[in-house]
């Protein structure tokens, strides 16, 4: 962020502090931030009893081990019968869980009773192909309602399911079956997008050809299109499923077992698994979303707009929201199908009163007009959510005034895949707004800004994001990697959590976050590191090596830029063609998924190196935000930076 931007920020005086209306019917109080300060374990505890144990607890935190945490290790509880069973049994089986709202215009609501039938035949049916308690389980799936009723399932009996967003490549997919050694994927013929069916059953063939430890593919009918069958492998879930027993009892397991694993971008080319397990979390995803969404779940209709393959989609569809017995819609398709009000239209139908989405989807509906949203009815919204990067006040004020009609209290969430569940945040009804700003820690929350010593940097400064108390929801690890867990996340400062953010406190000590430190990028709200997309490009035939970087973006936040350097020997119509650049996004896409697609590649002969031949990616950043180089001294060979400027104005490859 430049400067200037920065000191902008710095001087938001705009406050948005909550009106009395809001105020008196909130969920949250002021008094949680007095009480977590008082007695944090306490607190926490307190907020574990929103859920049924099985066990109890006795001992809140062990952190003996750190950096491996224990919350609530000795009490025992089924997730799945917290966000299913136990609406049920409370007299609540009629209330619709989940409106589900296909692309192509299907529809059908789900009620806790037939989710508490689909949950439980789900169940029985993972326990008949052989699947028990700490296996793991692959899900590769569309949007659809089957894609929570697997989620849950896997919960239901233990095993951990590791979701991959279904974007993702063969390639992405396989690697991350083989790193959690999954038994079964579950998946779907394919998937509505843009008005036409797209296949997903390829890819997971090509994936389980090179993974033998998947034993069965389950296959939901989606779209109906034909698909390869391995006939001693392959499960259609209507045939199986269906014909299952709704009778399930769910058992009890530890809190500290497993529930899941997600794999997320890091410094390296290899994403990491982050391991969730089950209380904790569940108790801090509940808490969040009841106080930071303010959910009346006898009043309110929810939703979130994110996908099930992110951790969003598990913490604030699946498992925050169900144990608090929302009613929420689930929408299959994308924001511009059949038309570019699509989303307006569905909030308005379903009368959506608290929403959450990400700050790129408020910068492209910004780009098509205020008319889209303005021709529907949004009175009903009460409360907007923004998540995944930084929102800017533009953007802020805009979803405020345009699509919150400037009387919703709009929360911006800070959290990680890592982090489990929000962190930082404001409360509404509680904490007043400024239009940019996650204004600050939740009660039960350790946060500083500390200078490259550690030393906090107090108002008016900037430095590292850290966490500084360990928390309910928090990772307990990398799956089968101790080591880097606790190099990427506790060697940095010792005894903090280094979340790889950079951040400033304002004048009144509100918090602005300003992005990755790291090499990692994010590109609509998505993590992908630099490192991941380089091996993609230099595993292709014509490239020699690869430097990415993450530059800033109008409406994705950031935008992939690569410069290349090609192999020799190429023939020259090769070496120059508009054909390779095209070539080489499509490899990209190939081998992570179409998100990771550079939004320009450059041709370079050479690439800026210190003399030691460390990659300068600062003055790549420069050269790709078109921006002043400053000092290239350091250079081993100054000149270099001249011929890739002058290169880049005339290269693109954009679709
Ligand atoms: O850089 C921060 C950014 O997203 C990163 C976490 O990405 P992921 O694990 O994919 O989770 C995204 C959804 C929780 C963070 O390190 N980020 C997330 N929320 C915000 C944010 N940056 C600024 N403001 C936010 N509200």
């Amino acid at each position: 962020m430049s400067q200037e931007a920065l000191e902008n920020l710095l001087h938001e005086n705009r406050v948005f502090p909550p009106t009395a209306e809001f105020a008196a019917q909130a969920n949250a109080t002021g008094a949680m931030y007095d009480e977590a300060a008082q007695d944090r374990l306490g607190f926490w505890a307190e907020q574990a009893r929103y859920l049924s144990w099985a066990t109890d607890f006795t001992e809140v935190l062990d952190w003996s081990d750190a950096p491996f945490a224990k919350w609530f290790a000795d009490g025992r509880l089924n997730v799945a019968y917290n966000c299913v069973d136990r609406h049920v049994d409370n007299g609540f089986g009629n209330q619709v869980a989940i409106r589900f709202e296909g692309e192509p215009g299907d529809r059908r609501d789900i009620t806790y009773a037939e989710l508490k039938d689909e949950v439980c035949k789900a169940a029985n049916a993972l326990t008949e192909l052989g699947v028990t308690a700490g296996d793991r389980v692959a899900i590769y799936m569309p949007m659809i309602p089957e894609a929570i009723v697997a989620m849950l399932a896997c919960a239901r009996i233990g095993a951990a399911h590791s979701v991959v967003f279904a974007g993702f490549s063969a390639e992405a997919l396989r690697s991350r079956i083989d790193d959690a050694q999954a038994v079964l994927v579950i998946t779907a013929d394919g998937q509505n997008r843009r008005g036409s069916a797209m296949a997903l059953k390829p890819a997971v063939d090509e994936a389980v050809a090179e993974t033998p430890s998947v034993r069965n593919v389950l296959v939901v009918r989606r779209t109906g299109s034909d698909v390869a069958w391995n006939a001693d492998r392959d499960i259609w879930w209507h045939e199986f499923v269906e014909q299952q027993s709704t009778e399930h009892e769910p058992e009890a397991f530890d809190a500290e077992h497993p529930l899941f694993i997600l794999y997320t971008s890091g410094t390296t080319g290899k994403p990491k698994g982050i391991l969730h397990t089950s209380g904790g979390y569940l108790t801090q995803a509940a808490f969040t979303h009841r106080n930071v969404f303010d959910l009346k779940p006898d009043e309110d209709v929810y939703w979130c707009t994110a996908d099930i393959g992110w951790v969003t989609g598990h913490s604030y569809i699946v498992y925050g929201p169900l144990a608090n017995r929302v009613t929420q819609v689930v929408y299959e398709g994308t924001p511009d199908t059949p038309n570019k009000d699509r989303w307006w239209d569905i909030i308005e139908r379903h009368k959506v009163t608290l929403f959450y989405t990400a700050p790129t989807a408020i910068r492209t509906f910004m780009k098509w007009g205020d008319e889209l949203p303005k021709s529907h009815d949004l009175s009903s919204l009460r409360l907007l959510g923004s998540v995944g990067e930084p929102i800017n006040p533009e953007a802020w004020m805009w979803y405020r005034e345009v699509i919150g009609g400037d009387n919703c209290p709009i929360v911006d969430t800070w959290w990680q895949t890592e982090t489990g569940a929000i962190m930082i945040s404001p409360l509404p009804g509680v904490t007043g707004c400024k239009p940019g700003s996650a204004m600050g820690a939740l009660p039960g929350i350790g946060m500083a800004v500390v200078d490259d010593h550690a030393t906090p940097v107090g108002n008016g400064g900037g430095g590292y994001l850290v966490l500084t108390e360990p928390w309910p929801s928090m990772l307990r690890g990398i799956w089968g990697d101790p080591e880097r867990f606790k190099e990427t996340y506790w060697s940095r400062f010792p005894g903090m959590y280094f979340a790889g953010d950079g951040a400033k406190l304002d004048d009144d000590g509100a918090i602005w976050l300003l992005g990755r430190v790291d090499d990692v990028m994010n590109v609509s709200g998505h993590r992908i590191s630099t490192t991941e997309v380089e091996s993609a490009l230099v595993s292709h035939e014509a490239v020699a090596e690869a430097a990415v970087v993450g530059a800033a973006d109008e409406t994705t936040g950031q935008g992939i830029v690569a410069f290349v350097i090609l192999r020799g020997g190429l023939p020259e119509e090769t070496a120059k063609g508009e054909q390779l650049v095209q070539d080489l996004r499509n490899h990209v896409a190939h081998e992570i998924g179409p998100i990771a697609k550079p939004r320009q590649i450059m041709v370079v002969p050479e690439l800026p190196k210190t003399r030691s031949g460390k990659i300068m990616r600062r003055l790549l950043r420069d050269v790709a935000e078109h921006r002043d180089m400053g000092d290239v001294t350091t250079l081993a060979d100054p000149t270099v930076m001249n011929l890739i400027a002058t290169g880049l104005e005339t290269s693109s490859g954009e679709d």
